[in-house]
């Protein structure tokens, strides 16, 4: 379902040619993630310096925030090969094998959605990540054979939307962790700029403002509403993006001023409706907007969370006065502003 949204996270197919072009190569270009792009530049500069490969790491956080883009870079910064494979495409340990064998001294292997990957995949991976060598057998029965081959020291870049789905053994493998955040409006501003000037079209920096605003912190929704609006502006005007051409399109799409669209209005309304503002469990919103739970988890509610209309406690979702206000219902007096508080930190109170 999601996969319909203009505002989508997720990667869908005519984001795919595009995004190859749009995606930053080095970490100089790379916008945001301040404290992700320090780190990182550090590792790479005593990686080089020592010349050895670099750490395994692991880029976890939001569909959409750059983690296959970030996972290119290093590569790049590292100045060596990028192979490039995903958790559900490895099927059998011969799979990996034959990936991990071609690889050459300090090359990077990218496996993304790296929650997806087999358990019997996954320890072949032990070895190979800890040891660099593989540990295969070969024939069945009584006259199997244990073999052990040895590999050039490389880098693992795994990526994945779920890390509480790694299995310890895995996560603890990784030397270098990296968590995403959402992007804010000024480094999605430079983002839609950065874009802009790639795609040969001229924007007005009040207009790449608003696509920012509207782009739910994650650069991929940024760069998809980007093209939509240079469709408005070349249809209905000169083909430069004005701030008008900007708003009007994105309100064309029912994209609200926060980004938020009729799945995430529709939503809010049902915890609010529905459930009192809640907590309401995630099941049960699942099942109110007709969304599988893994894709509520990932998509809608961390930048409804950033946004501070929702939280999550043990109990289940609330919403919080912020989402009441947005969408025009009073705030109710019982909410209780003390756990709330508690589970917030100063935003709620100064909203009282
Ligand atoms: N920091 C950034 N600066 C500039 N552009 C970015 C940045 N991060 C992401 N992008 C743009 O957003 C698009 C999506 O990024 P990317 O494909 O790397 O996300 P992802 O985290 O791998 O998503 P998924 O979880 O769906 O695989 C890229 O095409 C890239 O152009
Ligand atoms: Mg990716």
């Amino acid at each position: 379902m999601s996969e319909d949204r203009l505002i989508t996270s997720t990667l869908t197919n005519s984001d795919n040619d595009i995004e190859v072009s749009l995606r930053p190569k080095t970490l100089e270009d790379f916008i945001g993630q301040t404290k992700v792009k320090e780190n990182l530049r550090i590792f790479i500069q005593s990686a080089k310096k020592r010349g050895q490969a670099l750490d395994h790491v692991l880029l976890y956080g939001p569909p959409g925030l750059g983690k296959t883009t970030l996972a290119n870079i290093i590569a790049n910064e590292l100045d060596v090969s990028f192979k490039i494979t995903s958790g559900p495409a490895i099927d059998r340990a011969g799979d990996l094998a034959a990936i991990l064998t071609n690889l050459a001294d300090s090359d990077v292997m990218f496996i993304d959605e790296i929650h997806r990957l087999n358990r019997t995949v996954e320890e072949i991976l032990y070895p190979a990540m800890e040891d660099f060598a593989l540990d295969l057998v070969l024939g069945k029965g009584p006259s199997a054979n244990n073999v052990r081959i040895d590999l050039p020291p490389f880098t693992l870049v795994a990526a994945t939307t779920r890390a509480g789905m790694l299995t310890g053994p895995l996560r603890d493998r990784f030397g270098i962790v990296l968590r995403f955040e959402v992007y804010s409006v000024v480094e999605l501003a430079q983002i839609v700029e950065n874009s802009a000037v790639k795609l040969g079209v001229e924007i007005e920096s009040s207009a790449s403002v608003e696509i920012a605003k509207r782009s739910r912190g994650t650069p991929r929704i940024a760069n998809r509403l980007l093209k939509r609006v240079r469709d408005f502006a070349v249809v209905k005007g000169d083909g430069r993006v004005n701030y008008k051409d900007a708003a009007f399109a994105l309100s064309a799409m029912e994209i609200d001023e926060l980004g938020l669209d009729s799945i995430d209005i529709k939503m809010l309304k049902g915890m609010i409706e529905l459930f009192g503002g809640g907590p309401v469990g995630l099941d049960t919103i699942s099942a109110s907007i007709n969304e599988d739970s893994i894709t509520i988890e990932d998509v809608y509610e961390p930048y409804l969370i950033q946004l501070g209309f929702i939280t999550r406690t043990p109990k289940g979702r609330i919403a919080l006065p912020l989402a009441y206000k947005h969408l025009g219902y009073a705030v109710p007096k019982k909410l209780d502003y003390l756990v709330l508080q508690s589970l917030k930190g100063e935003e709620v109170s100064e909203e009282e």
